[in-house]
């Protein structure tokens, strides 16, 4: 297995000379590790209340320009039926740090939404090992938390209110709890450096995470960094290329803020390491409330025509759509 040292790893990212060879590494590595076959996972996004800060988020509680929705339970059931329907194997729940949604009401959710024997990933943010604990019980398979940046300084200028140990100490109870978990990190922030870059690259690694997540930064203008440089796609490409040939059998998908940025951006990924895919399933009215970023991409209003002509461009790279769960480490399902 490829290693890495740190400086290897700046050295790689600060060089551009050599971007061909590091995503064709990538994909094979993928290849050899997870096959041809590309994971689709169906994506809710179910509130876009949050009562965090972050300074690049367009859900932060403090832009008041943001029209707020809340699924009710009863939808966001029936909505995860609709994709189960036209063959979505995974349904992701996701939504800002909403309070609304207790323990309870995510465990009656996440339940309701097993019952259609599909797997289900959470990605609700930050709660305690009780609730976690709960989650698990009442049948959530994956969670998603990404630490974002694993530069302390960078993490307390972003996250007001926010503790990097509290993160980790989340990432810690959600391994302990035997959940498939997923981290990453944004590309691009302001005053972030490529050594940084390197260590989130190591920090996955270390943690052995099981999915990925990288995407490059987008200003968002209701934000304190609305006037910011937008993060590179071509940088983001990297970090997800290096961070497939140190974790060659791990689920990494093609993230939205790729697509966002280059409309062939998620093929682009899906040959530079990636074997994962989330489509927005959606309402298109919701869907375009969620805006973390603006222009985000991949909204769309027949969700079986998306699914179709997505398939399409999946056959057209010579990779198939997988009928199975896709967990990290196969279980049959
Ligand atoms: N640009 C790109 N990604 C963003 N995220 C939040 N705001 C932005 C932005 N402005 C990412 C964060 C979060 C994920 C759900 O969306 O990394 O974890």
């Amino acid at each position: 297995m490829t290693e890495f040292t740190k400086q290897e790893l700046v050295d790689i990212l600060r060089d551009d000379s050599q971007n061909d060879w590091l995503f064709s590494l990538a994909d094979k590595v993928r290849q050899e590790n997870t096959g041809d076959e590309i994971h689709l996972r169906g994506l809710i996004e179910f509130s876009n209340y949050c009562k965090n800060t972050c300074k690049y988020c367009g859900l932060r509680a403090e832009n008041s320009k943001i029209d707020r929705y809340r699924m009710s339970a009863d939808d966001i059931i029936k909505c995860a039926k609709s994709a189960v329907d036209i063959g979505y194997k995974t349904i992701v729940l996701q939504s800002g740090e909403d309070v609304f949604f207790t323990s309870d009401k995510l465990c009656e959710i996440v339940s309701g939404i097993k019952d259609f024997g599909v797997a289900v990933t959470l990605s609700v943010g930050e709660r305690s090992f009780e609730e976690y604990q709960a989650f698990k019980r009442a049948g959530a398979d994956r969670y998603l938390i990404r630490i974002e940046t694993t530069d302390k300084d960078l993490y307390k200028q972003m996250h007001p209110n926010m503790s990097f140990e509290n993160r980790l100490r989340c990432l810690r109870d959600l391994k302990t709890l035997g959940y498939e978990v997923g981290t990453g990190c944004l590309v691009g922030l302001p005053n972030q450096t490529v050594e940084s870059l390197a260590d989130d690259i190591l920090f996955f690694k270390e943690i052995n995470a099981d999915m990925i997540g990288i995407g490059p930064f987008i200003p968002h203008p209701q934000t304190p960094l609305g006037k910011a440089k937008i993060g590179s796609l071509t940088l983001a490409l990297k970090v997800m290329a290096l961070t497939r040939i140190l974790l060659p059998d791990i689920n990494i998908p093609a993230t939205t803020a790729m697509e966002t940025l280059n409309p062939n951006g998620r093929i682009i990924a899906l040959q530079s390491g990636a074997n994962v895919v989330m489509p927005n399933v959606n309402n298109v009215q919701n869907g375009k409330k969620y805006e973390i970023y603006p222009n985000k991409s991949g909204i769309c209003e027949d969700l079986q025509l998306a699914k179709a002509s997505l398939e399409d461009k999946i056959k057209t790279i010579g990779r198939t759509v997988s009928a199975t769960q896709g967990f990290r480490y196969d279980n049959g399902k």
